[in-house]
């Protein structure tokens, strides 16, 4: 007998998972999660009363925008096929109540009509809190140093409606108020707004990494801090009610933020609910890497596909990423 059939020889591994990890084109046949440009939604802030791009320091990359300068920025943003943005306006004006949040010609509300106008085929979803707009930076209302859960429903509602009628597809309630979804919901039905959809910003935690965009949007709170209305970080079942109740009072995307660090929360309401699911890769996340990049201890091209791929292998649909440009670029030139 020959040696090649000598069964004797024959290894016994049957299991051998390396024989498909051979070649790229293997590899890409059995890839069980994809990133796509498709996946992408680019956060974009909208400052009024500036003549040009402010540089933000902790975000490198990330710009405040004057309105005179969107148009470029959104029809660059198109054609690289990323399907949506999330705007935030910055006002010149913020007061006890937020005004400028639901003026109808205030700085987001040109924004959005701006973009449709520009190019109506990208969607424009609206972030729908008070923070930017009250000069004590909180996301209510606040009365004796505490914030009015249900005073505030009364004013998110109102900005929902004025993002509505300026042409938002998507408004998205940041506020972590109890019933901001049903009352926005409500608002916008009863002003014949009925296909505007909502994003939840439904297991939004009480985190550090949101520490960038504070200083992007001005938006740090005078005094106190978000825990009142934002999720304690150490609980999970909790999220998965916030998420349920908001389903129940008619999201249509529920969202999970930060992302990174609550991996374990998408990857549950994934299993729970088949609503889709956006995650929010946040600011103090896109901060890391880039430091890190910046001193050349990690690869940042590698490790944004890799941190990105793990929110998709999770359970996300959506990913809002300020990386959402330069993934677009690299993901043209090489599709997974
Ligand atoms: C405001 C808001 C915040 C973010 C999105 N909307 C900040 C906060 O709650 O303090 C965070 C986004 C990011 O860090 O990228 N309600
Ligand atoms: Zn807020």
């Amino acid at each position: 007998m020959s040696k090649d059939h000598d069964i004797s020889s024959r290894n016994t591994l049957t299991r051998r998972l390396r024989r498909l990890r051979g070649l790229d084109a293997t590899r890409r046949l059995v890839r069980e999660t994809r990133l796509s440009i498709s996946d992408l939604v680019y956060p974009l802030f909208v400052n009024e009363g500036i003549s040009e791009r402010q540089p933000i320091p902790s975000m490198p990359g990330i710009y405040r925008f004057p309105l005179s300068e969107l148009e470029q920025e959104v029809t660059e943003i198109s054609s690289l096929k990323i399907p949506a943005v999330l705007l935030f306006g910055l006002p010149e004006k913020k007061d006890s109540v937020g005004t400028e949040a639901y003026a109808a010609n205030g700085i987001v509300q040109r924004a959005i009509s701006l973009v449709k106008k520009t190019v109506p085929q990208l969607a424009v979803i609206s972030d729908v809190c008070l923070c930017q707009y009250t000069d004590h930076g909180h996301c209510g209302v606040v009365k004796d140093r505490l914030i009015d859960n249900d005073e505030t429903l009364k004013l998110l509602s109102r900005i929902a409606v004025s993002h509505a009628r300026a042409g938002a597809d998507i408004v998205g309630p940041s506020a972590m108020m109890d019933g901001q979804v049903k009352a926005i919901r409500d608002g916008l039905d009863v002003n014949g707004l009925n296909c505007t959809a909502i994003m939840g910003y439904s297991a939004k935690f009480a985190s550090s990494f949101y520490g960038p965009f504070r200083e992007a949007a001005k938006s740090t709170p005078l005094w106190g801090d978000r825990h009142t209305y934002q999720m304690d970080p150490a609980n999970k079942n909790e999220a998965l009610r916030e998420i349920a109740i908001d389903i129940e009072e008619g999201a249509d995307i529920v969202m999970v933020k930060p992302a990174l660090a609550y991996l374990d929360i998408l990857s549950q309401a994934r299993c729970r609910f088949d609503t889709p699911i956006a995650a929010f890769n946040v600011s103090g996340e896109y901060a890391m890497i880039k430091a890190a990049a910046e001193k050349g201890w990690l690869n940042e091209k590698a490790v944004v596909i890799e941190a990105l791929r793990s929110m998709r292998r999770a359970g996300a649909d959506i990913i809002i990423t300020y990386f959402a440009k330069t993934i677009a670029h690299q993901l043209r030139e090489a599709p997974e």
